[in-house]
């Protein structure tokens, strides 16, 4: 496996792969992996004949009071859990590498897709994540990239901007995957001191408790947010930043429940660590 630093090697690299007819799978990171990051690793490695993996903190999708200079990092482990899924390249470039001065463009997916969910208590945050994979795709020339559907409106996002940009790369969502008590993984985890994690756990049960209403009929989203309002806060130390049901395309809201309808929900635990998952609400044979 290769560590490459510099965007120039990078592009380089790709370019030999081109001319010898390979094609490049791509997983955008921000490292610390889990099995979820692996698992989009090994997704790419099925799908294409080389894996590239970058390993950045994109210092512009954080807002001004967030958690970059916490946000976790183990450079070392990443390599070798990278190598034990067969990962070709890991590419590592430093901040100024991806914004040296004078850096000043940057790429706006419209607000209909920005504007609600995470966007609305993160602002910058998709202009952010926008820029830094429309670089790295210029960067790594992947023929396909693949991404979790964890971070459902990043994808939705990423989808827009690829296809209205022209970018010329297949966008693969993967499934979320889970620890054993339902908990979405999540570089972002670690924070959660051992009461935190139980509370942590309101996500996921919220989920299964609103396909088990919608299941026994109730279909009426103002009604299913109430009761999943309340669920959610009798888990000692949350606060609610949304709990939205919206269709899968146009991430809208959507007044009754149908086979396109997600739940997305970001919840704050002990206000430190902010924590997100979602997941149809329909059961999979009526979908
Ligand atoms: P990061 O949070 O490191 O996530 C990298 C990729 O792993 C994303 O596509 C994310 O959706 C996926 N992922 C994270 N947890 C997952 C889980 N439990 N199951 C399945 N997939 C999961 O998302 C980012 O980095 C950044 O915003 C990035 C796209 C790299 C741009 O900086």
């Amino acid at each position: 496996m290769k560590i490459l630093r510099s965007p120039q090697e990078m592009t380089a690299w790709s370019k030999e792969q081109v001319v010898a007819g390979r094609a490049i799978g791509f997983v955008p990171t921000m490292g610390f992996f889990h099995e979820g990051h692996l698992a989009l690793m090994r997704r790419a490695g099925e799908l294409a004949d080389q894996v590239v993996v970058s390993l950045f903190v994109n210092p512009i999708q954080f807002g001004p009071k967030e958690d970059l200079t916490a946000y976790p990092r183990d450079f070392e482990q990443d390599q070798a859990l990278a190598e034990s899924v067969g990962v070709d390249v890991i590419f590592a470039p430093e901040p100024e590498d991806m914004y040296p001065a004078g850096f000043s463009s940057t790429v706006t997916v419209g607000e209909e897709l920005t504007r609600q969910l995470c966007g609305a208590s993160r602002p910058g945050h998709f202009v952010g994540v926008a820029t830094v994979v429309t670089k790295l795709f210029n960067i790594v020339r992947p023929d396909l990239a693949v991404f979790g559907e964890k971070d459902f409106q990043q994808l939705a996002v990423i989808r827009r901007m690829t296809e209205d940009l022209n970018l010329g790369v297949e966008i693969i969502g993967h499934p979320i995957i889970r620890e054993q008590d339902g908990l979405a993984m999540s570089s972002r985890n670690t924070y959660l001191r051992a009461e935190e994690r139980e509370a942590a756990l309101s996500l996921s049960r919220a989920l299964a408790r609103a396909r088990k209403m919608v299941a026994e009929g109730e279909l009426h989203t103002e009604r299913l947010r109430a009761v999943l309002e309340e669920f959610i806060l009798s888990f000692a130390g949350t606060v609610v930043d949304y709990i939205s049901f919206v269709d899968q395309f146009t991430l809208q809201p959507v007044a009754e429940v149908d086979k396109d309808t997600v739940l997305a929900l970001a919840v704050k635990i002990n206000g430190k660590v902010r924590l997100i998952d979602n997941g149809f609400v329909m059961p999979l044979h009526e979908r």
